[in-house]
């Protein structure tokens, strides 16, 4: 397939843009500050926080980080489950929610078997999905222009 190319200059933070890549969506999220603060204190609740299991399939190596992004802000995954392929749905606000434990940060929850994900696409343990949500192949052709593929 070809490459997709997007523009983020309208994403707000809290917000979510979905583009098509390979027959599957592709999720842009603009992430606050609040949001990427937590990320580092949820290591111990995450089953893969470092992204070392199938880095070569799951996270390029420009995306080996905490928040698994090239810029801290921008969050892009493939929004399909590894478990069995459901699509995840935004859970993005902290506080609690029903069938959710209380101290849920936000992320993503599958419908399916109830995996949860963080707000970089990280697995919390004992969860279904054996890895986190796929970081696609991208790049930034301006601050405002991405290039998934
Ligand atoms: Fe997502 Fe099973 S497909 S938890």
């Amino acid at each position: 397939g070809a490459p997709v190319e997007v523009d983020i200059s309208s994403l707000q933070e809290g917000e979510k843009l979905t583009v098509e890549w390979r027959g599957k969506p592709v999720w842009i999220v603009k992430r606050t500050k609040e949001q990427i603060a937590e990320l580092p204190a949820l290591d111990s609740q995450l089953a893969d926080p470092q992204s070392l299991r199938h880095p070569d399939e799951f996270t390029p190596p420009y995306a080996r980080n905490e928040a698994r992004s090239i810029k801290p802000e921008i969050l892009v995954v493939v929004g399909i489950c590894t478990h069995l392929g459901c699509s995840p749905t935004d859970k993005f606000h902290a506080g609690p929610q029903p069938s959710l434990p209380d101290d849920w940060k936000g992320g993503f929850l599958c419908p399916c078997h109830g995996s949860t994900f963080d707000m970089a696409g990280r697995v919390f343990k004992n969860k279904p999905a054996p890895d986190n949500l796929e970081v696609p192949p991208h790049m930034y052709l301006s601050d405002t222009r991405l290039l998934i593929g």
